[in-house]
């Protein structure tokens, strides 16, 4: 209903996902609380990502040791790592929270739960001094009934994940997530500073035209990404070859590969044969998004979402997007 142009009923992440819930019966508004702070962090980062050059908050963290990836820390990485922890564990909600930016899962024993959150607090911190789309990635499982919280306890596979979702800190706010059946958007209003839906229902084609890999690793590949990479760019006769675009940041990667079909491949090659992308809080969210979705998410051989990390850091090579175009990659295998 709106009167002069204004909308009144303003469909926010929260009012739509206690709509969303209701499909989960067994929902006992415990989740809105832990997504209630999700949503906490994400504004908060936004803050902080759209003065960071105002506020000095660009470079790195000057800490001279590096995250379990033995990555060097941005300063934005610190801040977002702490900022989604202290909301989380604010929540009351979550007794384990694996993150990037920290070598061990945090556990709580003081018997608060039921969930588990895995999360990338800043994907794409190379870009940060570019001013380049960056994001966090964040997924959900659930504890077992009277399984004891522990790190284990998070090396589950993708299907298991309750949710999963990102928010990419672009020209606009953009939070994206789903339950597993249906994939949401909603845009932060600044204004307002509610998350408004504004993607309902996000399909991804079943056939793309665009492939988004990081070609100055092509020395490097394996036939399958090699064989896969020339048909797209050198096609048979009265095809046209399909275009590259490759940004640097998983999340805005995903979001253009969600939105407008397409690849993204992160794959295995001689320099690095697990590729470069965290199982837990990269490969499993975006996979279970793309699938839910109605595309195909696949570590080269079999669907990503099927696959038991062994530790909370672990990585997978990644093939992700429209469901026939990873289909031709699988079967090139
Ligand atoms: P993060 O900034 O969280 O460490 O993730 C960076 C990842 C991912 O965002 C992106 O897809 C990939 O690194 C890009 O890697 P290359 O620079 O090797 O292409
Ligand atoms: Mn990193
Ligand atoms: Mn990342
Ligand atoms: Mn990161």
């Amino acid at each position: 209903m709106s009167q002069f142009n204004v909308d009144t009923n303003l469909i926010t992440l929260t009012r739509h996902m206690i709509h969303e819930q209701k499909q989960h019966p067994n929902a006992k508004g415990d989740f809105t609380l832990v997504l209630a702070s999700i949503q906490l962090g994400c504004k908060f980062v936004t803050s902080l990502v759209r003065r960071a050059g105002i506020a000095k908050l660009n470079g790195t963290a000057g800490t001279a040791d590096t995250n379990a990836s033995g990555e060097t820390q941005k300063k934005l990485d610190v801040l977002a790592d702490e900022i989604f922890i202290n909301a989380l564990a604010s929540s009351g909600k979550v007794a384990v929270m694996v993150s990037e930016e920290q070598e061990k899962a945090i556990v709580y024993e003081d018997g608060r739960g039921p969930y588990i959150v895995v999360f990338d607090p800043l994907d794409g911190s190379s870009n940060i001094d570019a001013g380049v789309s960056i994001g966090t990635i964040f997924g959900v499982y659930q504890l077992h009934d009277g399984e004891k919280p522990s790190e284990e306890a998070a090396l589950r596979p993708g299907r298991e994940l309750v949710c999963g979702g990102y928010c990419m800190y672009g020209s606009s706010t953009n939070l994206v997530l789903s339950f597993g059946n249906g994939v949401h958007g909603y845009t932060l209003d600044p204004t307002l500073g509610e998350f408004v839906l504004t993607h309902e229902n996000i399909r991804i084609p079943s056939r793309g035209k665009i492939y988004s890999i990081n070609e100055g690793n092509s020395i490097y590949w394996e036939k399958q990404t090699s064989q896969w990479v020339n048909g797209v760019k050198n096609p048979e006769k009265g095809k046209s070859p399909y275009s590259l675009r490759y940004i640097g940041s998983m999340v805005a990667d995903i979001h253009r590969t969600l939105l407008y079909g397409g690849v993204f491949l992160y794959p295995g090659d001689s320099k690095s044969p697990k590729g470069k992308l965290r199982v837990l809080y990269e490969v499993f969210p975006m996979s279970f998004l793309i699938e839910a979705a109605g595309g195909r998410a696949s570590n080269g051989k079999h669907s990503a979402l099927d696959i038991v990390p062994k530790s909370i850091h672990e990585r997978s090579p990644v093939f992700l997007g429209s469901k026939e175009d990873i289909e031709d990659i699988e079967k090139l295998a």
